[in-house]
């Protein structure tokens, strides 16, 4: 189906991606078309191995080098220049291109039986939450694309770290469970510098309001059942139709039309939240309230992707 142009939803271990032959420019033009995704948003482009990611690239300097050692296979895409084989379809028109090397067996097996880079953004329709199992891929795009694989649900839940490697300075355009600490320190730099404004033109990926369920969403802490059934009353929503994620204060007796108990490592954390964020929409909630989490950087991507669901359009 790839070789034919065709789209295939696919595993890999941060979250489901709609594949397409990257270097096919109509293949490509149709993951726009059925994401609903706008023409100036840029689609990773996932590669086998590092000498792929050069062919990719005109700019892959020691840096992107050094970080594809270091964390590859797995959940950061690296964005440098990009090279002429990559049609500008890919980049949104741009002169870079985030490249990533994915760790889930399946893609890795895909992208080298093919001998095509593949582009895949997340399975999902533009804005919506992004799918971590099959399931989540058929609820939205069934009927539009031919194939879904299911390879089990990503192990590491939320999508990838977006580092930028093309500028002056490194800039992590998009958190995720690798740290900008972590990157910050293979490369031997203290601290990345801040520059939300730039990185949100950069990475549309950053604006505000993006990988939203369906129900509104707020962050928020109570100090026991009571507190917290005041709190989800103030807002006017029946509790039949609030959903609950805690880790911690977990109520006992209550209405709610859910409650889900999230662990509370990072790690297991992130893999968890996209499904309960499904099953609360699922469920029917019109609110879900999501328990406070703590501070840190091994926090930071599930604070942004929390964050922006809970962003007000
Ligand atoms: O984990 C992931 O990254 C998943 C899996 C399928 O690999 N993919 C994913 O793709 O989340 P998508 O399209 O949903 O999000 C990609 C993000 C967007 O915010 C996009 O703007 C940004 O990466 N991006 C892609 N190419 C870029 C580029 N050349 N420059 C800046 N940002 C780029
Ligand atoms: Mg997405």
């Amino acid at each position: 189906l790839l070789r034919a142009g065709e789209l295939v939803a696919v595993p890999t271990e941060t979250v489901y991606g709609l594949a397409a032959n990257a270097l096919e420019e109509g293949a490509v033009q149709r993951i726009y078309e059925v994401k609903g995704r706008p023409a100036r948003n840029p689609i990773i482009v996932h590669v086998a191995s590092r000498s792929m990611a050069r062919y990719c690239s005109s700019g892959w300097n020691w840096q992107a080098e050094q970080l594809a050692h270091e964390f590859w296979p797995g959940p950061l895409t690296i964005v440098v220049a990009k090279s002429d084989l990559i049609p500008a379809v890919v980049t949104a028109g741009g002169p870079t291109v985030g490249i990533r090397w994915p760790l889930h067996p399946f893609i890795q097996q895909l992208i080298n039986h093919c001998g095509f880079p593949i582009a895949a953004p997340s399975a999902n329709l533009s804005n919506q939450l992004s799918p971590t199992t099959a399931k989540h891929v058929l609820r939205t795009l069934n009927g539009r694309i031919p194939l879904i694989v299911d390879g089990g649900a990503s192990n590491v839940g939320i999508e990838s770290t977006v580092v930028d490697l093309s500028a002056d300075v490194v800039r992590v355009l998009r958190p995720g469970i690798i740290s900008e600490w972590q990157i910050a320190a293979v490369l031997g730099i203290t601290v990345l510098p801040r520059g939300v404004s730039e990185a949100m033109l950069k990475s549309p990926g950053l604006l505000e309001k993006h990988y939203s369920p369906r129900a509104r969403l707020i962050i928020t802490q109570w100090r026991d059942d009571s507190a917290l059934l005041f709190l989800a009353q103030q807002t006017g929503v029946p509790p039949h139709k609030v959903a609950v994620i805690a880790y911690e204060k977990i109520p006992r007796n209550h209405s709610f039309v859910r409650v889900a108990v999230i662990p509370h490592d990072p790690p297991a954390y992130a893999r968890a939240i996209y499904s309960e964020l499904h099953l609360s929409d699922e469920a029917g909630a019109e609110l879900i309230l999501v328990e406070s989490i703590p501070e840190g950087p091994e926090w930071e991507g599930i604070r942004d992707r929390l964050n922006r669901a809970s962003a007000v359009s």
